[in-house]
């Protein structure tokens, strides 16, 4: 069974390629036809939704373990958590705008920096520490919460959620279900 470091991990090998693959463009400023820009469209959706449920994930379980067992694990969540919910805001702002738009590309060029400092963040300074003081079953305790609480995730950023653990759990299923309706509804989820 997948452990916590491999279950972010692999999301974090998916967002980075979606980021890459946002930045290579083409955008409209580069001549990019209609079609291209319907697919920049949808990859960002797509990476709105694996960014959303990832971080509500991380907030609900992840974030919890790190206060609970790392020595200045608080200043270390206090920082991620200001990082997710900047970013969360700007995917908020990112879904109102088109990608033809004047303001589009400057946001989504704000949010890939953001996005890759926060994974940095995670991967190099948290994640070591955490590791050295969780045991393995522990780790994999936690992948596997990780994993079930992703079924009902939100998929979308809801930047006006207060990050709170408790109130998280007890909505995230609710709010993930309803995401989920709106996705169908929209079309979105066949992106
Ligand atoms: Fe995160
Ligand atoms: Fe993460």
């Amino acid at each position: 069974m997948a452990d916590v470091f491999e279950v972010l991990g692999r999301d974090h090998t998916e967002v980075k390629r979606m980021l890459d693959e946002l930045e290579a463009g083409p955008t409209a400023a580069t001549g990019a036809s209609e079609n291209a820009l319907e697919r920049r469209r949808t990859l960002l959706q797509k990476l709105i939704t694996a960014e959303s449920m990832h971080e509500a994930v991380e907030e609900e379980y992840f974030w919890p373990t790190v206060r609970e067992h790392v020595p200045d694990g608080d200043a270390l969540a206090d920082h991620a958590i200001v990082q997710e919910q900047s970013g969360k805001q700007e995917l908020d702002d990112l879904i109102a705008v088109h990608p033809l738009q004047d303001r589009f590309e400057g946001l989504l060029s704000d949010f890939i920096a953001g996005a890759r400092e926060h994974i940095d963040f995670e991967e190099e300074q948290v994640w070591p520490r955490l590791r050295g003081v969780i045991t393995a079953e522990q780790a994999t305790g936690l992948g596997g919460r990780l994993q079930a609480a992703k079924r009902l995730a939100p998929t979308r950023p809801h930047s006006n959620t207060p990050p709170k653990p408790g109130l998280l759990k007890a909505t995230a299923p609710v709010v993930g279900v309803a995401d989920r309706m709106l996705d169908r509804m929209t079309g979105r989820d066949r992106g």
